[in-house]
């Protein structure tokens, strides 16, 4: 394999590890560089297995330092680009839509004008580069609930295959579905993914775009939807649920999306899109009902006690009422499947949540910004 210097924006964040972790472990003739601000989400506590490994690095970087980043690009010679480096929380978002602005659309387009410039210095130019942009499925908008009552909750699904998938419509997200954004969040990354083709388009850079369903698994920050409840029924805390709690995601194994990120990089076509889901559709209301009653079980309190904690809230503003990912062409091209059923994913994801109460301790304490203020302060 050709060797090859990598940089990875926003690896401190929940994907963005996942996807540096493998990449560190994989392949150790590359030079892997990790380069994030350190947002209240970024956390290098996510990398500690990997820290010191010989090819791997951690820069703190804005991505919307233009100067430091093509600085960077020259220094370490890079030849390819996965980015996530995004601000992702969509109720941030419509409290404070100008930093998802700044963030996803100006850091992004920093980031393609920089790999442009350098790229198109060198003598061979794109030849054997990739800049690989990461967004989500929010772009597309929202789809119809056609079938509301859907099928029963997924247990007897297998999460890879269509003809088991539970549709709670007829409709999906494809590749081609025409951009809908909803929130000042995907308002911000579809804007990402228009400049990321316009630079292919435009200039030629070498560029790739995915789109994937909602993510859980480990690391994840404890805002969203199943850390954030996991965490709140350990301490017997309400659990909000926007609305009725009849949205419907469609939920993919962190560490799914991370092997299909690795698959496209080396193998995706150049100015191709690919949709990333697991074809696993669920209304919050019911993967809440499992999160709640796994964790009972494994905390050895009776099934179910902490059902009385779903506390309905006011609904989200814009709420999309449903997402459904279609990724029949990455599953035909590359050869890319989710590995795990959901009901093996959400018990994985719930014990690593019980087994790391520190890593949610020093999140949800306050103590963890601090640390690494201290920590990172004048590097
Ligand atoms: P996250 O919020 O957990 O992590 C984001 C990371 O980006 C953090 O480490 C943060 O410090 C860093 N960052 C933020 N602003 C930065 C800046 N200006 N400069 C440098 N670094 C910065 O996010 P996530 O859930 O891991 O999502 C990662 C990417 O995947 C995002 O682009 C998101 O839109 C996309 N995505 C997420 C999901 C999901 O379900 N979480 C699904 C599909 C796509
Ligand atoms: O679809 C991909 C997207 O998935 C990513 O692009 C985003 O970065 C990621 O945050 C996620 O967005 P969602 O808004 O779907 O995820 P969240 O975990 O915030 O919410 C999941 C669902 O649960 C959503 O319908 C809102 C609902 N919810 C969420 C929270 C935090 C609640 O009912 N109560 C809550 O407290």
């Amino acid at each position: 394999m050709t060797k090859k210097n990598i940089v990875i924006t926003g690896g401190a964040g929940f994907i963005g590890s996942h996807v540096v972790r493998l990449f560190v472990n994989k392949y150790s003739d590359y030079k892997i560089i990790n380069l994030d601000k350190l947002t209240y989400a970024g956390n290098l506590a996510n990398l500690k297995d990997i820290e010191n490994k010989p090819n791997y690095k951690f820069v703190k970087m804005d991505i919307c330092d233009f100067d430091n980043f093509y600085k960077l690009m020259q220094d370490e010679k890079i030849d390819g680009i996965i980015h996530l480096a995004a601000e992702s929380h969509v109720d941030r978002s419509i409290k404070d839509p100008f930093t998802f602005a700044k963030t996803n659309v100006m850091g992004t387009l920093s980031l393609l004008q920089a790999a442009k410039l350098y790229w198109e210095s060198l003598p061979e130019k794109y030849e054997g580069k990739r800049f690989y942009h990461i967004s989500t499925d929010e772009v597309y908008g929202a789809l119809q609930m056609t079938n509301p009552e859907g099928v029963e909750p997924p247990f007897t699904t297998t999460a890879s295959s269509k003809e088991h998938h539970l549709a709670y419509g007829t409709e999906f997200f494809l590749e081609t579905t025409k951009y809908n954004p909803h929130s000042p969040y995907s308002a911000s990354k579809a804007s990402s993914d228009h400049f990321v083709r316009a630079f292919h388009d435009t200039y030629g850079l070498p560029t790739i775009v995915t789109n994937c369903s909602n993510n859980y698994g480990p690391y994840q920050f404890p805002e969203k939807l199943i850390p954030l409840f996991i965490n709140n029924i350990r301490h017997k805390k309400p659990l909000p649920v926007y609305g009725k709690g009849e949205n419907v995601r469609d939920w993919l194994f962190v560490e799914d999306h991370a092997r299909a990120i690795d698959l496209i990089f080396h193998k995706g076509n150049v100015a191709d899109t690919y949709n990333i889901g697991g074809f696993n559709e669920w209304k919050n209301i019911d993967i809440i009902k499992v999160v709640i009653k796994t964790v009972d079980r494994l905390l050895g309190r009776a099934e179910g006690e902490d059902l009385n904690l779903i506390t309905y809230v006011k609904d989200r503003a814009g709420h999309d009422m449903r997402y459904a990912i279609d990724s029949s062409k990455l599953q035909k091209e590359l050869g890319w499947e989710p590995s795990l059923q959901f009901e093996e994913g959400i018990e994985k994801t719930v014990k690593w949540y019980l087994n790391n109460q520190e890593w949610m301790d020093n999140i949800t304490s306050g103590e963890y910004e601090k640390y690494y203020e201290s920590m990172y302060a004048n590097r």
